[in-house]
């Protein structure tokens, strides 16, 4: 059969580890997975048993609103009063999503079509770049890393762009290159993106993982932001919520309203008794995200120190729950799978190749902090029996 926009996706790269991964604990090897940005810790426990108490309610087993019932808009225009010091109504510059990637790919409907361009950051998240590619428009790519000056890069990619883009996609603190940036870098993007009147769609996804006293900032404490920008909230990292589904998207009232409208049509919003939990979470523990934010950075210390103390090589990230690894150099002609194959074949150890987040990641590998200091620990000792190339 001939499908439409699926057809020319290329295998996600993503799943040749893991089929290695599985391979190998069949064989009953004990892989260490540090591949998928998948959360391991569990959930607050006030979000389980709010769940389970609503879910005994049979009037939240009907339809819900697709927008966020009222009481959970109100609970993310709280938090990000308490987090950020921003000011969002809850009836118009809020809507609750099924999670960031949801909103984030709808929202690239109601924004982009045919003919028209969206400036993506390269190395990127992949539906960074799927999204605007599935609703028809072509992606103008800004180089992001070590090295890379993003917004010299922006405003480069901007002049040479035709169509001129209509959509600026950006997150930071950012997956897979865990580059961060501050207040002052946001206003600039928002200071061009008024002057040329372009859309800014920021993944905060990683909101409140920044290590070492650095809090990521949202794009909309910068002046004017709600001009021209929203933002995507997730409760997925957080507050490792990431089964539930639940995140936010924030910001210019007339673009939340496009998602809403669409989202009218598409579906009736996240179950109920999920959005009552979610509420009662964000309002009752605040101070989650701050506990998993000390585990990642424990366990950032731990891989970081480790792979420094082998040989590999690298800077510490400021903030996301990743560490972005350039393959050291007597391995960097094999290119990121072949050299993640290794990992998982030699060391027991699974990592994502960088070439799954685009070409310009090919020379890296990216660790999810997803296993605990001692699995961690057990990790570099593996890497350093197999890595024997290492100085
Ligand atoms: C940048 C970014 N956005 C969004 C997501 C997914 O968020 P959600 O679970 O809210 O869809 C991830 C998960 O890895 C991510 O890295």
């Amino acid at each position: 059969m001939e499908f439409r926009r699926i057809t020319n996706l290329p295998p996600y790269v993503f799943t040749i580890i893991d089929g290695l991964k599985v391979e190998a604990r069949r064989a009953g090897e004990d892989v260490i997975d540090l591949g998928f940005g998948n959360p391991d810790l569990p959930s607050p426990d006030v979000a389980v048993d709010k769940l389970v108490e609503a879910v005994h309610n049979s009037r939240n087993h009907r339809y819900s609103a697709s927008r966020g019932i009222p009481k959970l808009r109100q609970a993310i225009a709280d938090r990000y009063q308490y987090r950020f010091g921003v000011e969002i109504d809850p009836d118009t510059e809020a809507i609750n999503t099924i999670g960031a990637k949801e909103g984030f790919s709808h929202l690239m409907w109601t924004l982009l079509q045919p003919g028209d361009a969206a400036l993506v950051p390269s190395p990127s998240y992949p539906i960074h770049i799927y999204g605007p590619l599935f609703a028809g428009a072509e992606i103008r790519e800004i180089r992001l890393g070590t090295g890379e000056d993003f917004f010299e890069n922006l405003q480069e990619s901007w002049e040479f762009s035709w169509p001129k883009p209509r959509v600026i996609v950006m997150s930071f603190p950012h997956n897979p290159t865990t580059t961060c940036v501050d207040l002052d870098f946001m206003q600039k993007v928002v200071d061009f993106a008024r002057e040329k009147e372009v859309v800014i769609v920021h993944d905060n996804a990683y909101a409140d993982l920044g290590f070492d006293g650095y809090e990521p900032p949202s794009i909309l404490q910068a002046e004017g932001a709600k001009e021209v920008a929203v933002e995507l909230y997730s409760m997925t990292k957080s507050f490792s919520m990431a089964g539930w589904r639940v995140a936010f998207m924030v910001g210019n009232p007339e673009i939340v309203g496009a998602l809403a409208k669409l989202k009218s049509y598409l579906d009736y919003g996240t179950f109920q008794p999920v959005q009552i939990a979610a509420t009662v979470t964000l309002n009752e523990a605040p101070e989650y995200p701050k506990v998993a934010n000390q585990i990642y950075q424990d366990r950032r210390d731990a891989l970081c120190d480790g792979l420094n103390r082998i040989g590999w090589e690298l800077e510490p990230p400021k903030g996301t729950m990743f560490v972005w690894a350039p393959i050291p150099e007597p391995y960097k002609e094999m290119g990121s799978i072949e050299f993640a194959k290794l990992l998982v074949t030699e060391a027991s150890v699974a990592v994502s190749p960088g070439v799954g987040f685009g070409p310009t990641g090919d020379g890296f590998v990216r660790f999810a902090l997803i296993e605990n200091e001692q699995r961690i620990n057990q990790a570099v000792r593996n890497l350093r029996r197999a890595l024997t190339k290492l100085g």
